[in-house]
């Protein structure tokens, strides 16, 4: 059967077409019902009149939210609609009338939405960031595709740990053998690296954090590109070009999705024309201290210390881009990276604050080349050292300077959406509470 989708009424003005979607919400006054038919693509008001179709009228009466139906009619432009046409009934099918929807158009607790996240991610807003969230993977895949990387994917069950062991998930693997679901495919992309010279990794990624912020999740998507032949400045380069490239693609493909969200453009538009200030963590750590001083962070800041929240937010607001910091203390950084070679206790590691208060959403920098150092550093950090070995072999068989990160998929569309909490930016969200639907 022919099907007309919402998102194309527009070039249908005069015409009968057929919908079928679900019903958003409706009312009725007098010989009028005005149904709101949604079909994923977009909502559209219907209008059944009476006197034009008893049968139809009836039927649209007695429709619950969320019922599934099949709508005929004829397009009509309506100046006060947002999409610029409604609909004329002239024929509807029911195919289920639902009762008793859960969420109804009054307001409802964060937990009771997220109870019901499989019928919450229909609604106005939801839809517009898992929109915004599916144009951010794309135009990421975009960027690396076009920029001649290979995506070469790497494993979710894994034998070691990446990112320190405190925030592992370990689960049984035959036999009494255990295995981890990976916190990042960083090691692989190493290899991967050397294989196709520049590669990148996109999938899930898992971590045990304890932490119950607006910024993290148990499972997320990251996007990981790595490079042989780079080194720290190139981190920087290629996460400047990746970020620009998904504001760009957002601001062209989801103004009207943006418009919903009610976020603030002009911010997002604002970073296109800059480029990407580039802090030193010594000079992080001064304005920092600065901060403290002034009165406006509660605690003060310690050469050495890791950034929490207040301070990620306060150095993202004395620039007006997102801003990178490099050079951090080496005892704060997972075991892979390399060192200033003038001072040994910095570790070439960058990450980007965006601006906004939305932390850190890039994390990478240049891996340790040298067989002996990483050795060490494996040791140093208890970690088993023959789950390495496959990894060590890379600096065994032709070791290169190189570098990369990770990119925070639900981080950055937090972001490019302007909402609070990452929870809302992936379709269901797993944290330290939450395991369903
Ligand atoms: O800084 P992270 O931990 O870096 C790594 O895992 C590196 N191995 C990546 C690499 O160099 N290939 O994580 C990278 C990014 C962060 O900047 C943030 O955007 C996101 O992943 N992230 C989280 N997003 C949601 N929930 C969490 N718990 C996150 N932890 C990190
Ligand atoms: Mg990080």
């Amino acid at each position: 059967m022919n099907q007309t989708y919402i998102n194309e009424l527009k070039n249908h003005i005069g015409e009968e077409v057929t919908l079928k979607g679900w019903l958003y919400n409706s009312r009725s006054s007098g010989k009028l019902v005005f149904l709101q038919l949604r079909d994923g693509t977009g909502i559209v008001q219907c209008v059944c009149f009476r006197p034009n179709n008893e049968e139809v009228f009836e039927k649209a009466k007695s429709l619950g939210q969320e019922s599934s139906i099949i709508v005929t009619g004829k397009v009509k432009e309506d100046t006060r609609s947002a999409i610029g046409v409604e609909l004329d009934v002239t024929g509807l099918e029911v195919i289920q009338n639902a009762s008793e929807y859960p969420i109804t158009p009054k307001e409802h607790g964060t937990e009771f939405l997220m109870d019901n996240r499989h019928l919450w991610i229909r609604s106005k807003k939801q839809h517009a960031v898992l929109k915004v969230r599916h144009t951010v993977i794309k135009a990421t895949r975009d960027f690396f595709d076009n920029n001649g990387f290979i995506l070469a994917d790497t494993p979710i069950f894994t034998p070691a740990a990446c990112e320190g062991t405190t925030t592992l998930f370990e689960v049984d693997y035959f036999d009494d053998d255990k295995a981890y679901l990976t916190q990042s495919g960083q090691l692989y992309n190493e290899a991967t690296a050397a294989a196709f010279g520049k590669s990148y990794a996109f999938g899930p990624v898992f971590r045990a954090e304890k932490s119950k912020t607006r910024r993290h999740l148990t499972e997320f998507w990251m996007v990981e590109p790595e490079m042989a032949y780079a080194q720290l400045d190139d981190v920087m380069t290629l996460g400047e070009g990746l970020i620009k490239f998904i504001v760009e693609r957002v601001l062209a493909d989801r103004r009207d999705e943006l418009a919903v969200l009610e976020r603030d453009v002009t911010k997002l538009e604002a970073i296109l024309e800059k480029g990407f200030p580039r802090v030193h963590y010594d000079e992080a750590v001064k304005l920092l201290k600065e901060g403290f001083a002034k009165g406006e962070l509660d605690n003060d800041f310690e050469w050495g210390g890791d950034f929490g929240a207040p301070d990620e937010t306060y150095l993202s607001k004395q620039f007006d881009a997102p801003v990178f910091v490099h050079h951090f203390p080496a005892v704060i950084k997972a075991f892979y990276f390399e060192r200033d070679k003038d001072r040994p206790e910095c570790a070439l590691g960058a990450d980007l604050l965006a601006p906004e208060g939305y932390g850190e959403i890039i994390g990478g920098g240049e891996r340790a080349m040298d067989l002996e150092f990483l050795e060490q550093q494996i040791e140093h950090h208890n970690l088993p050292k023959e789950a390495f070995e496959w990894y060590l072999d890379l600096r065994r068989f032709g070791t290169v300077p190189h570098a990369g990160f990770g990119m925070g998929i639900e981080r950055c569309t937090a972001w490019m959406c302007g909402i609070e909490h990452v929870r809302e930016t992936i379709p269901f969200p797993r944290m330290l509470y939450r395991l369903k639907p």
